[in-house]
């Protein structure tokens, strides 16, 4: 999604402004722009497509100026053209915005009645223009800002420069986070802390309906009620130096690589070895009360959701909803008071999710949520925080922080086995095993990269890919569809394996892979039925399976994935291992844009 960063610096800013949207590159973007004030004036640069374009146009036209604004923007209003991108700018005003504005089209027909001429297609230009008319009636700064917010409906963040005041930018926020950074000499405004990691680690995050009118050296906050208030500054944990991509060519396969060492880190949080018992954060209501988990999330952690509901009903016996978020508020649920709902997001900015939330709230449910960013709105919303520890997932597509999800989930549907009484000691003890040998397991999961290499082509060249499993392999079959489609551009669809012959099964012949994701195990056999319908009929299976389902099943098939021979419980987080690969390498063959892949964004914050 967009990203914002803002300098009131000591130098020059525009190359630093670069570097800081280079960060935010992760976040997904289809043109890029900088505005610094210089000379009495209002300067900018701006370009469709990557970052080097924006790079070119700064080296041909270089930009002074020691304070600036800079922006990646994800098209929602209007195309990704040079017209439509960020910073947006009249002569004494230009900002950038995350969000969108939903009542611009009243707000552009109404400065538009007032002679104003509008130069792109965005929701964002309104802002500008608004501003810059208080700023023209003679308001100050902060008036101008003060009296335009509540004309503001919709989600926004905002970064505002203004010609006259080239010691002063003022940051706003409502629904899209927006952080102020504090440095030496110099302070920042940014979408998140990892696009100001090089700059400060000392950060405020703003609340809800915050503003900030900051100098080079202060930062003055004011809430949504224009009372100046104070927000802690807390030192961030994202160094600059951690965000590369090592020895590997993208940030996606470092992650991929990452997850044993991820999963073990989040799983230290969750097991206490010692006395064998899951532990989770101290919380103040009974999870032994709990009659119904309600859960809602998008994309991947939605998966993970639907993994989690198979184990909380299996082991637990405790009823599970489960939605996307997006569908959730608008079919308006019967919520039971005291329910939990779980929400479950790597950025914990996910603005479906996020107004989920807030809607479960409203209806007096206990709120836990399962997030990778500490510090987002719905960690800082949750009455009860399951943090994964996965550390900054920058490839588009999720890998370590679905694994880290699953191995926080696996730990809860444990405590709420135990709180109903559901789970005895030894039980509990052998939990507490299978998911301290995840990482070993998922490690060895990972020796088998060469081959998913090297049978990538086999995926590379189709037009269709059908993904299927059974029980919680099902998830993993969506979640590997997922994967393929977002990164490769392949049409992939995941099946429940069962669910074939009421119709996807009309689809198989030759050329449509079909990857069957299949521990040995209770549930084996009924997958390996629906899988020789499918050779049955032509069809060309992959199978991931253990030497025991490989030997048992394997021939015939196009292809075989070995995996370790795991306990039920952890095999989503060692299948998603060769899941994520497969994707990948096919991904790499064809030549895509792994870490950022056409059209999307990293964390979606509009609606
Ligand atoms: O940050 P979140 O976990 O809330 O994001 C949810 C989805 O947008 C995300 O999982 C998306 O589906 C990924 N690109 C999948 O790889």
């Amino acid at each position: 999604m967009c990203g914002i960063i803002g300098i009131v610096g000591k130098e020059d800013v525009a190359e630093r402004l670069l570097d800081g949207l280079k960060r935010l590159e992760y976040r997904g973007y289809d043109s890029a722009g900088i505005a610094t004030v210089f000379d009495g004036a209002i300067e900018r640069r701006r370009a469709e497509g990557k970052l080097g374009n924006l790079a070119r146009e700064l080296r041909d036209e270089p930009l002074p100026g020691t304070i600036g604004i800079a922006h990646t923007r994800w098209a929602t209003h209007g195309a990704p053209t040079t017209a439509n991108a960020h910073p947006h700018a009249t002569r004494e005003v230009a900002l950038v915005h995350n969000g969108i504005i939903e009542n611009f089209k009243q707000l552009r027909e109404e400065l538009i009645a007032r002679g104003r001429h509008f130069d792109s297609q965005t929701d964002t230009e309104v802002v500008a223009h608004l501003v810059s008319e208080r700023i023209e009636q003679g308001a100050s700064p902060e008036e101008a800002v003060r009296d335009v917010l509540p004309r503001l409906h919709g989600a926004f963040a905002l970064a505002i420069l203004f010609r006259a005041h080239p010691d002063l930018l003022i940051g706003a926020r409502l629904g899209s986070p927006l952080v102020v950074g504090y440095g030496d000499g110099e302070t920042y405004l940014g979408s998140d802390a990892l696009a100001l990691a090089p700059l400060t680690q000392k950060i405020a995050y703003l609340e809800e309906g915050d503003w900030v009118v900051i100098t080079r050296t202060s930062a003055q906050i004011f809430d949504r009620d224009n009372n100046p208030v104070e927000r802690p500054v807390t030192v961030s944990g994202v160094s600059g130096a951690m965000i590369d991509k090592g020895n590997h060519r993208h940030f996606m396969a470092k992650e991929i690589y990452e997850q044993p060492v991820v999963v073990a880190q989040t799983l230290r949080s969750y097991l206490r070895r010692m006395e064998n018992q899951v532990s989770l954060p101290d919380m103040d209501f009974d999870l032994g009360q709990v009659k119904r988990v309600t859960i809602v999330a998008c994309g991947t952690s939605f998966y993970a959701g639907l993994v989690a509901k198979y184990w909380f009903e299996k082991f637990a016996r405790v009823p599970v909803d489960i939605d996307v978020a997006s569908e959730f508020r608008y079919r308006d649920p019967v919520l039971e008071p005291g329910g939990l709902a779980l929400f479950i997001s790597q950025s914990g900015e996910t603005a479906d999710t996020l107004a989920a939330l807030r809607h479960a709230k409203a209806q007096s449910q206990i709120i836990a949520v399962v997030v990778n960013v500490p510090t987002s709105s719905m960690a800082r919303e949750a009455d009860l925080l399951l943090p994964t520890h996965a550390g900054p997932e920058i490839g588009v597509a999720s890998t370590k922080a679905f694994t880290c999800q699953l191995a926080v989930l696996a730990a809860l549907a444990a405590n709420l086995a135990r709180a109903n009484g559901r789970l005895s000691a030894e039980e509990e003890a052998e939990i507490v095993w299978h998911l301290s040998e995840a990482p070993a397991a998922m490690n060895q999961a990972l020796s088998h990269d060469a081959e998913i290499e090297a049978m990538a082509h086999l995926v590379a060249h189709a037009r269709d890919v059908l993904y299927l499993g059974r029980g919680p392999d099902y998830p993993m079959a969506l979640e590997g569809a997922l994967k393929l489609k977002e990164i490769s551009y392949i049409h992939a669809e995941g099946y429940a394996a069962g669910e074939m012959k009421h119709g996807p099964i009309a689809l198989i012949d030759d050329n449509v892979p079909v990857i069957v994701i299949a521990p040995s195990g209770p549930l084996f056999e009924k997958t390996v039925s629906n899988m020789q319908e499918v050779q049955a009929r032509g069809g060309k299976v992959v199978l991931i399976s253990d030497a025991e389902g490989i030997a048992q099943a394997g021939e015939g098939c196009m292809a075989t994935i070995e995996m370790p021979k795991v306990h039920p419980l952890i095999a989503p987080l060692v299948y998603a291992v060769p899941v994520q690969l497969l994707a990948y390498h096919v991904a790499v063959a064809k030549g895509t844009d792994v870490d950022q892949p056409r059209n999307l964004a990293k964390s979606v914050t509009v609606e």
